[in-house]
């Protein structure tokens, strides 16, 4: 068995099911995918988590563990990105000047080129660490606000970030959600955890 054999053996393979808004997984709230292989103990040391998104619908947000952490993939849709440039002027950081993301997700989509609308981010908010919660949908409420484009409101203290994991001015959070090493194997299948073929 080769060392690239050995290597795919360890990962671990992971379906995105869910859908937002449609079939799939219960819609109350978004589990952790449940790992296929036994690779649990290398997952905790931080081994790169192979996802399968063939899936995952326009609109819909999935959750893997990696290294702990959850990491949410989304599939924004067109009307998703089109948003962003919209709220440019709001936000702390539009650039991502200060955040953590790959050379490759340093642009305004903070996605690979390979396929710009999958967001994958660390769900993680960079106040305190709580999970914000989705609102994806460009629906303005009490808590996110008029002119809202759809994104993440973290309940904890009230931070907010747009459907690229920008932060908005007048958040606690100081900081951009994180964007995880990631690369795809295929167009279907991510690798989270890995950057080393450049996304
Ligand atoms: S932990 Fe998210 S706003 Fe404080």
């Amino acid at each position: 068995m080769s060392n690239n054999e050995v290597n795919r053996t360890r990962r671990n393979l992971i379906l995105a099911t869910s859908a937002f808004g449609g079939a799939g997984m219960a819609a109350a709230a978004w589990p952790f995918i449940a790992s296929m292989s036994p690779s649990d103990k290398a997952k905790g040391l931080g081994a790169p988590v192979e996802v399968d998104i063939s899936a995952l619908e326009p609109g819909a947000k999935v959750v893997v563990k990696w290294r702990g952490q959850p990491v949410w993939v989304v599939y924004r849709t067109k009307e998703m990105m089109d948003g962003l440039a919209k709220v440019k002027d709001k936000l702390i950081d539009p650039e991502s000047k200060s955040s953590k993301q790959p050379a490759y997700a340093k642009n305004a989509l903070r996605a690979s080129e390979k396929r710009p609308e999958i967001l994958v981010l660390v769900g993680l908010c960079t106040h305190l660490g709580c999970s914000p919660s989705d609102k994806l949908k460009a629906v303005s409420d009490s808590e996110t606000g008029t002119d809202w484009q759809g994104g993440f409101y973290c309940p904890c203290h009230g931070s907010r970030f747009d459907l690229a994991g920008r932060v908005y001015k007048g958040s606690p959070a100081p900081i951009n959600l994180p964007v995880p090493p990631y690369t795809f194997l295929s167009d279907k299948r991510i690798l989270i955890g890995e950057e080393s073929k450049g996304a």
